[in-house]
């Protein structure tokens, strides 16, 4: 088998509580600190420490201000316009007739062989139906795929802030797109790329000052029984929970 697929069935493995037991306070030192690498034998070139004041525009305010939420104060509900708002902005650009560009993307893609699939699981909405759908790139369009409990969310993931949140996005790759033009390297890729598409919908989420936190922890095998997918072809990645 893949070395991949192997290390990520030990991360199947894991129990997802573990990291979560001990309480912040309790954390050691070398949890805490924040490491930097330097040359203090090198010489140093100053840069620019107020280029951003100089440079005011959205991006540098949402770069300067961006921050995870802890936890959602309270429920709120998902709308259609917020989803299509970032799915379209996280995954595809290109406004077409009726079909969206086969390769013009808001996020690069290695030999743009865009491995990468969106699903939501939709917790709260007073206009779309709660369950877990598909993101269909070509038409701009949810796939509703079935219905889904809310403890199967929970123990996907068992985070409290899961709890408040009406959306939870799940990035998957489908592999063998980029296998069959790169080989092994492809593993590498995918990776990237879901950074590369995370970071659009944190920024999207972002300029409507929507609450989120990123997971990257989670139970990959209750995610793949629950998208009904097989890990040697889809791989689920990275999550985000939306307030
Ligand atoms: C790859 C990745 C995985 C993460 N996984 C989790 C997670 O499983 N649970 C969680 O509470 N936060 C998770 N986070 C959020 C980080 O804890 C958070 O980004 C970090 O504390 C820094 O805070 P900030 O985003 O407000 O700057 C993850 C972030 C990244 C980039």
């Amino acid at each position: 088998m893949n070395t991949y697929l192997k290390e990520y069935k030990k991360f199947m493995k894991i129990d997802i509580k573990g990291y979560s037991k001990l309480p912040y306070k309790k954390w050691p030192n070398e949890w805490k600190d924040i490491y930097f690498k330097g040359y203090p034998r090198f010489k140093k070139f100053p840069l620019d420490r107020n280029i951003w004041d100089k440079n005011q525009n959205e991006l540098v305010n949402l770069l300067r201000h961006r921050r995870s939420k802890n936890f959602f104060p309270v429920e709120k509900n998902m709308t259609k316009g917020l989803l299509s708002y970032i799915l379209l902005g996280a995954a595809v650009t290109k406004v077409g007739k009726s079909v969206y560009s086969d390769s013009y993307r808001s996020y690069p893609s290695a030999g743009r062989r865009y491995p990468l699939e969106v699903y939501i699981f939709l917790r709260r909405s007073k206009e779309l139906h709660s369950g877990i759908y598909h993101y269909h790139v070509r038409t701009h369009s949810l796939e509703f795929l079935w219905n889904l409990k809310d403890q199967d969310i929970y123990n996907s993931f068992k985070q409290h802030f899961v709890k408040k949140s009406s959306l939870i996005i799940i990035i998957t790759a489908c592999i063998n797109r980029s296998k069959i033009k790169y080989g092994e390297i492809a593993y590498h890729f995918m990776n990237l790329e879901a950074g590369h598409m995370m970071q659009n919908f944190i920024l999207l989420l972002e300029t409507k000052k929507r609450g989120y936190r990123n997971i990257g922890r989670f139970d990959a095998k209750k995610i793949t029984a629950l998208l009904d997918i097989r890990l040697e072809e889809e791989i689920p990645l990275y999550a985000i929970s939306i307030n």
